[in-house]
Parts: C-alpha cells; structure tokens; sequence
C-alpha cells in the first residue's frame, strides 16, 4: 500500500500512528507531498479528485480517503484488539473522541492557513477569533474526559490533535488551565508511534 503523506500533517498522523500500533507500517510505503490550499500536487490529485492527505492506495489500486476511512480499513487487517472498538459504549466514546479532536484539528488547520497563508489584506479577524474559540473549548471539553491509559482511535486523534497544537501553536499555552489533558498527553506523546511521528 502506497500513503500519501507530509510530516506536518496531524491527519496523516492519526493514520500511521494506528498503523504503528498495530503493526501494519511494513506494509505501507510512504510518498511524501508538500501541498498548500493553492498548490495541489498532481499525482495525489489523479489518485484522490479532492487532493488531500492522508490518500492510502491499496495493493489492487483502489484507492481511500480520508483519514477516518483509512484507520477503519487498517483496522480490519491486522489480528490484535480493534482500535476503532466494534459496539457498545467504548465505541461511541471512541468515535465521539475522534470527532471532537478532528473538530479541534480542523479549526486549527484552517487558522493556520488564514493566518500564514492567506494575504494579509485579506484576513478576517472575526473568523480567526470563532475558529479559535472552537479549539480553546474543545480543549475545555478534553479536560474533563477520562482519557485513561487505553489506546484506541479516540485517544490517538487525541494525541494527534495536542501534538499539532504543539507543533503550530507552541504560544497557545494550551497545557496552562488544563493540566489533566497536560498530565495524560505527556505520558501517551511516549509511545513510540508517537515519537516516531513527531512532526519536529
Ligand atoms: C501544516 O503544515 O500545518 C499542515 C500540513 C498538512 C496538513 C495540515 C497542516
């Protein structure tokens, strides 16, 4: 299998984390591509029409986006204890964990673009402010989760989201009114699937 990938993606991240923890990354070749909300690469593009990473494309060239859909193929490969638990309430847990921390990613990503990328004349401060809010209360909402000491996909997108917030937002100060999430991070940014993914 063929990933498309960039280091700084937190999403391409989400995925190889999962497949680092359930052994499937020998099987995954990496191809790096650098592209911005203007700068579409060409080959991603011909394999995915949306032009976004993470794209996986399988053994029989089909191909799966986004990063949901990939961690729920990987998921299905390998033998060990699902990640993306099968029913009852550690799924919707999981599942509502991932959404909240890809909620939080997206409105970081997208600030990051507005406020690096984007011209300055045409910024829009109102909209910077709203997107920020949205992370600073998901934030709020991660502190009060009993994230414990489990690994499944609500507590890697967890992980991913804070190690972006780290890699983007080093003055956010984000640890300072959550020390939980603090505690709980500091100990799963460990694992090695997280060390080797490290976007720094
Ligand atoms: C970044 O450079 O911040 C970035 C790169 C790829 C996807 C999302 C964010």
């Amino acid at each position: 299998m063929k990933l498309y990938y960039n280091p700084a993606s937190p999403y391409v991240r989400k995925v190889r984390v999962l497949a680092m923890e359930t052994g499937l990354m020998g099987r995954i070749e990496l191809a790096k591509v650098t592209i911005t909300p203007t700068g579409p690469d060409a080959a991603l593009c011909a394999d995915n029409p949306i032009g976004k990473i993470p794209t996986l494309v399988l053994d029989d060239g089909n191909v799966l986006y986004d990063s949901r859909v990939i961690c729920e193929y990987l998921d299905g490969l390998h033998a060990g204890a699902h990640l993306i638990p099968d029913d009852g309430d550690a799924r919707w847990t999981a599942l509502r964990r991932q959404a909240l921390a890809d909620g939080i990613l997206d409105s970081a990503v997208n600030t990051r673009y507005e406020t690096f990328l984007r011209p300055q004349a045409l910024r829009w401060a109102d909209w910077v402010d709203n997107q920020m809010a949205k992370v600073r209360r998901g934030l709020d909402a991660l502190e009060s989760e009993p994230l414990g000491d489990g690994v499944d996909i609500g507590t890697i997108s967890v992980a991913c989201a804070l190690g972006y917030l780290d890699f983007r937002y080093s003055d956010e100060g984000w640890r300072d009114s959550r020390p939980k999430l603090a505690a709980w991070f500091e100990k799963f940014a460990q694992r090695p699937s997280m060390s080797e993914t490290s976007p720094d």
